[in-house]
């Protein structure tokens, strides 16, 4: 399918967000988990923590599901696909790999297709916009995620020429104060356009940040942003990372995520246990930022997430 016109993207994320204050409300978001397995084990990371316990049945889509997933959604008015694990560039369905997903996607007529890595693989040029783990300089970065996975990820970024790359940052207790060094790597790195800061969302709770420390989190991180620092989220959505129990709020029908096994949730996978009760995710403060018509997110995240680069 030829790619959608800017114009019939705007009109047509127009046109849902009308029908959703009219009630029909239907996901715009496809995320889609392809699989669990991963090349890394980040010492925050329950996917890892928990991979010796997965059975090794429904761990993995196949190539076939996915198409019918992405299908699925796509019907049901989702535009935007997104990508995420495990590791997605490792994932493999036979000859099939992330590369034939994102042409899938593509061919469908999905208007903005990413995925979230952790930088050690290859970048898929074709994707709209990639979101790459960022944990903090060299030493921080890589006692988090492993010897050496800093320099590959920044050697991966000097081979590339995509326009759309942003880093996404897990504040916990390991980088608490390297976040400004950070954003000043992002800085003085071309190929970075930002960086954008969440908490953990526990478990694993021994590493999750107190109130206090995340209050001043938000208030550096608020300043830093008046310094020019590229901080992506937008100001209201770091206020509103204050909120831990975002539960009442959270807009959970704006995205829909696929399981590898090929279950479904219409909101986020934790929505209901104990670790929703301490979400650090910012997407989801955007999320409901853009159903307040708040202009600054839906300027600022439309650009980045909602718009094709092709
Ligand atoms: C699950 S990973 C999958 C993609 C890829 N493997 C990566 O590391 O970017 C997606 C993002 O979730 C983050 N993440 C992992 N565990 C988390 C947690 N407990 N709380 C918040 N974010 C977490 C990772 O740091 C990463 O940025
Ligand atoms: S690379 Fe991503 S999926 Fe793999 S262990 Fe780290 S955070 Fe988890």
């Amino acid at each position: 399918m030829p790619p959608a016109s800017t114009f019939r993207q705007y009109t047509y994320y127009a046109s849902w967000f009308l029908k959703s204050k009219l009630g029909m409300k239907h996901p715009l978001v496809n995320t889609m988990i392809i699989h669990y397995a991963c090349n890394l084990r980040c010492q925050h990371c329950s996917i890892a923590a928990n991979s010796d316990k997965l059975p090794e049945e429904g761990s993995s889509m196949s190539f076939a599901a996915a198409t019918r997933e992405m299908q699925a959604e796509y019907d049901k008015g989702a535009r935007i696909l997104f990508f995420e694990g495990g590791e997605p560039t490792i994932w493999k369905d036979g000859d099939k790999g992330l590369r034939d997903l994102i042409a899938e996607g593509r061919r469908i007529g999905y208007y903005v297709i990413g995925y979230t890595t952790n930088g050690t693989g290859s970048i898929f040029e074709e994707s709209d916009v990639l979101s790459i783990s960022l944990d903090g300089p060299r030493e921080v970065h890589d006692r988090i995620r492993g010897t050496g996975v800093y320099d590959k990820l920044m050697a991966n970024l000097e081979r590339t020429d995509h326009p759309n790359i942003f880093a996404n940052m897990v504040v916990m207790r390991p980088n608490l104060d390297k976040i400004k060094e950070t954003a000043e790597i992002v800085k003085a790195n071309p190929h970075i356009r930002g960086l954008m800061l969440n908490f953990l969302t526990p478990p694993p709770y021994d590493i999750a940040l107190s109130h206090e420390e995340k209050v001043q989190v938000v208030n550096d991180a608020l300043e830093w942003r008046k310094q020019k620092l590229p901080i992506l989220n937008t100001e209201r959505a770091l206020k509103e990372l204050l909120i831990e129990d975002y539960s009442d709020k959270c807009p959970y029908w704006v995205s829909s995520f696929t399981l590898p096994d090929g279950s479904k949730h219409y909101g986020c996978p934790m929505q209901g246990t104990e670790s929703c009760k301490q979400c650090g995710f910012d997407a989801v403060r955007e999320y409901r930022l853009i159903l307040a018509a708040n202009v600054e997110t839906i300027t600022k995240m439309s650009r980045r997430f909602a718009l094709s680069t092709r």
